[in-house]
């Protein structure tokens, strides 16, 4: 373990950051007025006459009566101002030198096109799009075509299963899915088409499939649905006036997995999004647009992507590298090759893809050239120090400070960090939250805790990207953020405030599970496991994990017609299960292990105690068992350990 360090902001960054130190009292002093100086970087068609309606809160308005267009700002206000030969994306596919430079100019050209497109498969402002599609530039243009005619997106990660997909178009109606063939993964071809025909041929309202070719594979082909992106997008017109829209306008649906088996459909709207990821991303990253190489290293399926590869920079006018594939194909160089080749200067990725370069060794990065790199942002889960000193030393030569960003797919943009050239860092926390944000750390009756103490983390303030509801769910949306504590939203996070007062996230305090920066339900993995027919009970942990920050740990009871007589549990069984779990929600919720048990844990009220099942998983002495109603239960399971019926 390192003990506590802390490293001072960097003088040569301090004397030319975006930001100085009075912006925290400057918004302190007056937080509106402070967000309506950051909604004034952006270009709008009609003024808000009001900067935040919270009268009914917990559902808030931003820049009332604003009228705006997200794609406007995204592309064509930096084509009017001289810079359409700017490059938007160094976009880099996974087989070496298949890449393509977009510059703004062009892609302003390819959305115009794409949002005519949609116009033409009958698509109009507030119908909902489903977006299913490998890391290619067409997914940026899908999306900001969507917003640009008010259509609210719904981007699926490419690596979630057609059931998953399926979930997702029906719970917000979606008409129209865009998909490619596939996309390139560890160095040979994904098909994604298969999955988008099993999902809709059970979603009878999806009127249209648009195609990207972007692997040349064979695909099935339903002429009444199904239309080539070539044909439709390719012939398209470049010329579309963007409407402006309501400030409040849906912008887009992500789901993200809850407490419950059900995903929610976290809503965000337009103005106040565009807003709150533009200042953040140009505050923290300290973005220069003229000068800077900026890489999300993230997938644009996640939430991230979409604040951090899509709508902040681009509404900031910056160059941005955008990756398809994995780090390790062709070689586990890659990351740190194209920032070599692209001259990076930010690099914004996950704690767990830093373990992992760790665990490569430093001889792999230590052969690139990484100093253009002046910047170095995390987040997805907390960074342990190790990774941190790592990051900070072997990728940023020791002189790039990092930015450790705590937020969420509800928060949209980034809540908690440093400032570069204004906070200092310190392994491990996350520090403070940003201008304008309320962050507390509060006890089990909502007070807020002295500095030492530990608690849950709760935001005390409206912000402009927050999200506004969950779709079609407003009761939900209230139970699972406003009803923990009075007037404050839950983040479901622990915290604890060290003796300086700055915020150490401790991770999920709720059946939420972080795998590699994945968000999952322990909720949903059991319900897909209980799916099965052989399984009859199961409970789900999410178990520290030196690589992945926690793995899934699966428990499951058996049925009886499982195992015939003498049978033992064995491991095709158990591959079988987490196939089955892959092919429900996705191969990132596969889990690591299944143990076949005799009984599970419960309290006398029935509720698993997930605990102790953590204590198993995690190979620990189990702790205080007097509230099981069969105190001989954690004997039975520790026994009884991947022994399958036998045991009964
Ligand atoms: C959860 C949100 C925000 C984009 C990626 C994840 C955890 C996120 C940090 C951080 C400690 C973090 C929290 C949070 N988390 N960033 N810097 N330090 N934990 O978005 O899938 O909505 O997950 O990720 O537990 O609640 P998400």
């Amino acid at each position: 373990m390192h003990e506590m360090r802390r490293f001072e902001p960097p003088a040569e960054l301090a004397a030319h950051a975006n930001v100085t130190a009075d912006v925290y009292a400057e918004a302190d002093a007056d937080r509106l007025a402070f967000w309506e100086k950051a909604a004034e970087r952006l270009s709008w068609d009609t003024k808000w006459d009001r900067v935040l309606d919270w009268d009914n809160a917990p559902f808030a308005q931003w820049f009332v009566g604003g009228k705006i267009n997200a794609a406007y700002n995204c592309v064509d206000r930096h084509v009017e101002a001289g810079n359409g030969d700017k490059v938007a994306y160094h976009w880099v596919g996974e087989p070496e030198n298949d890449t393509r430079d977009i510059t703004y100019a062009e892609l302003k050209d390819l959305v115009c096109q794409a949002a005519n497109a949609l116009t033409g498969l009958g698509v109009k402002a507030g119908d909902r799009v489903a977006i299913y599609m490998p890391m290619i530039p067409e997914t940026v243009v899908a999306m900001l075509a969507c917003a640009r005619i008010g259509a609210p997106h719904t981007v699926v990660f490419g690596g979630f299963s057609s059931t998953a997909l399926r979930d997702r178009i029906q719970d917000c109606d979606a008409r129209v899915v865009i998909t490619s063939d596939g996309g390139y993964r560890r160095g040979a071809p994904a098909a994604l088409k298969p999955a988008v025909d099993e999902a809709v041929a059970q979603c009878p309202d999806v009127r249209s499939v648009l195609v990207v070719q972007r692997t040349g594979q064979d695909v099935e082909w339903d002429d009444s649905r199904d239309v080539w992106w070539d044909d439709a997008v390719g012939t398209a017109s470049t010329e579309h006036t963007p409407e402006a829209f309501d400030s409040e306008h849906p912008l887009y649906v992500m789901y993200t997995s809850g407490t419950t088996g059900k995903p929610k459909g976290i809503l965000h709207t337009t103005g106040g999004y565009l807003v709150g990821t533009s200042y953040t991303h140009w505050s923290v990253f300290d973005l220069k647009p003229e000068t800077d190489i900026f890489w999300t290293a993230a997938d644009i399926g996640w939430v991230t992507g979409h604040s951090y590869i899509v709508y902040g920079p681009l509404a900031n006018g910056t160059t941005s590298v955008m990756y398809e594939g994995t780090p390790d194909t062709p070689h586990k160089g890659r990351w740190w090759e194209i920032i070599q080749q692209h001259k990076v200067t930010i690099l914004y990725c996950a704690p767990t893809a830093i373990r992992t370069f760790m665990k490569w060794g430093s001889d792999i990065p230590d052969e690139f050239d990484l100093s253009t790199l002046r910047l170095l942002g995390s987040v997805g889960e907390p960074i342990n120090p190790e990774a941190y000193i790592w990051y900070r030393e072997t990728i940023g030569g020791g002189r790039c400070p990092v930015m450790d960003t705590w937020w969420q797919t509800e928060t949209g943009q980034l809540m908690i960090s440093p400032l570069p050239g204004i906070t200092a860092g310190k392994p491990g926390s996350a520090m403070k939250a940003l201008p304008g944000i309320g962050a507390l750390v509060v006890d089990d009756e909502g007070n807020a805790v002295q500095p030492g103490s530990g608690g849950y983390l709760v935001l005390t303030e409206p912000w402009p990207a927050m999200l506004r509801t969950l779709w079609g769910d407003d009761e939900r949306y209230q139970d699972t953020y406003w009803s923990r504590f009075q007037g404050l939203y839950f983040a479901g996070d622990g915290a604890k405030l060290d003796e300086d007062g700055d915020i150490w996230l401790l991770g999920r305090v709720d059946d939420v599970m972080n795998v590699s920066g994945h968000r999952l339900s322990t909720t949903e993995i059991e319900s897909a496991l209980v799916s099965h027919p052989k399984v009859a009970e199961a409970a789900v942990v999410g178990a520290n994990d030196p690589d992945t920050g926690q793995a899934v740990n699966a428990f499951v009871i058996l049925r009886e017609s499982a195992l015939k007589d003498g049978e033992k549990a064995d491991d095709a069984l158990i591959q079988e299960l987490r196939n089955h779990v892959s092919k429900e929600i996705g191969p990132i919720a596969k889990p690591k292990s299944i143990l076949v048990v005799p009984e599970l844990p419960k309290t006398r009220s029935g509720k698993i105690m997930r605990r102790l099942l953590r204590d198993v998983a995690e190979k620990r002495d189990v702790g205080d068992v007097t509230t099981l109603a069969d105190s001989t239960i954690m004997d039975q399971i520790k026994q009884g350990l991947a022994t399958g019926k036998d045991d009964d």
